[in-house]
């Protein structure tokens, strides 16, 4: 939904030049129709399995981004009370809530139950525990699947994987029929899935369909022991192209090799794609302040910095970076830099780009998940507006802070 007509750089309808004048920059872009075909490919797939797309809200957690995901129909994966908050606030329906997180507290444990979420994502016996007395003093019964840990290797990110034994999410799956069993004596929680998530930015799916496979046995060993087991939840969805003419894994394809896992199972899927959701609908724009040489090295001053997208610094993340309006100019080789004080703020190093001069506007592409909502005020700087593209008609989704809001709460 990003395409360039001539030299200008769209987003749907809109060209992007006159939106980031009209805004200011940086700004975070979205496409709504990105969005919706990205939701849709896993809802239309999954067709007559039955199914909830459970979009994982920490990867963009905007209202009105919630709000026309949960139009179209979407649940939602939570792994906190605050977006809990965000998907009812957006209209979200909490019925389709999966609540995830290895460190869910006694408050918002309590709020998910007083708001009728789905299902809990157990990561310890403790944590059954502990919804099994709230449940209890409420008079409810909570649904649950243990996250387990299947031991397979995502092959990703170290820090974005998360299947390992040597992470700290879920429960050994050899472990898991014992907790199961233990289980049985916390009479205020239900037995009703088997969860995992082994991973983000996952471009080869083979580890997700092996851990499906080892969800679907211990799903069968467990119901064999008669527990009422009615749905896989799969974690995260599929990894994206971050370079231009990279293939990203096809959302489509993918699910096809699920159905013919399921389909004889009687079991229903859950799955919680996050960056395959927002990842590409969305672009950085930033203004370029001024062009610098030291020694060899050359240098594009930007107005965004690693406190708007931090993807770069943490985890040396490659987005490509394009001119908002094409010049005829050679290129260049440059670093991408911000303002911010420190030599790891940067948003590409060594990048053959364009020949960009102060004022010119660029896109940072691909940066829809993880962008917004990992962003901070380090070196009190104003965190950036959001605006949302429909067609020919855009929005202001969230406006960029003012100083006062940057100092709301404080005393002296
Ligand atoms: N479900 C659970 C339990 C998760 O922990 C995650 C992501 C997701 C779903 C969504 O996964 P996705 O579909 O987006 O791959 N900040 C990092 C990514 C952290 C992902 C954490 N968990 C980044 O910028 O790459």
């Amino acid at each position: 939904m990003f395409s360039y007509s001539g030299n200008d750089l769209y987003c749907e309808q809109v060209p992007l030049a006159d939106l980031a004048a009209r805004v200011g920059t940086p700004a975070f872009v979205y496409s709504s129709q990105a969005i919706l075909c990205n939701y849709q490919a896993y809802d239309e797939s999954l067709g007559a399995l039955p199914h909830i797309v459970c979009y994982a809200v920490k990867a963009n957690s905007s209202l009105a981004v919630l709000g026309l995901l949960a139009r179209a129909g979407a649940g939602f994966d939570i792994v906190s009370g605050g977006e809990l908050f965000r998907v009812i606030q957006a209209g979200g329906d909490p019925a389709k809530v999966v609540y995830s997180g290895v460190g869910k507290m006694a408050d918002e444990v309590e709020y998910a139950l007083e708001s009728g979420i789905h299902s809990f994502n157990c990561e310890s016996e403790a944590e059954l525990e502990l919804i099994d007395a709230i449940a209890a003093r409420r008079g409810v019964k909570a649904s649950y699947s243990i996250r387990v840990n299947p031991d397979v290797d995502a092959s990703t990110h170290p820090y974005i994987s998360t299947g390992l034994s040597q992470h700290k999410f879920g429960i050994d799956i050899t472990e898991a029929p014992a907790v199961y069993e233990r289980a049985r004596q916390f009479r205020n929680v239900a037995a009703e899935g088997v969860s995992c998530h082994i991973g983000s930015q996952i471009l080869d799916p083979s580890p997700i369909l092996e851990s499906v496979d080892k969800l679907l046995e211990l799903a069968r060993a467990l119901r064999a022991e008669g527990f009422d087991i009615q749905r896989l939840d799969l974690g995260g969805g599929l990894g994206i192209a971050y370079h231009a003419g990279e293939e990203a894994p096809a959302i489509r394809g993918f699910i096809e090799s699920l159905q013919e896992r399921f389909r004889e199972s009687g079991l229903s899927v859950v799955i919680e794609p996050g960056r395959s959701i927002v990842g590409a609908a969305g672009v950085l724009l930033t203004r370029v302040l001024y062009r610098k040489r030291n020694g060899p090295k050359e240098f594009v001053v930007v107005d965004a910095a690693m406190n708007d997208l931090i993807r770069p610094s943490l985890y040396r993340a490659h987005h490509d970076i394009v001119p908002v309006r094409h010049n005829p100019l050679p290129k260049i080789t440059a670093d991408v830099v911000g303002p911010v004080c420190e030599s790891g703020d940067f948003l590409a190093r060594d990048r053959e780009m364009a020949n960009v001069m102060p004022g010119d506007f660029l896109a940072v592409r691909t940066a829809g998940a993880y962008g917004f909502v990992l962003s901070s005020n380090y070196n009190s700087r104003l965190r950036a507006p959001e605006v949302l593209v429909e067609g020919g008609a855009w929005r202001v989704i969230r406006k960029r802070e003012t100083y006062e809001e940057l100092i709301r709460g404080e005393t002296v």
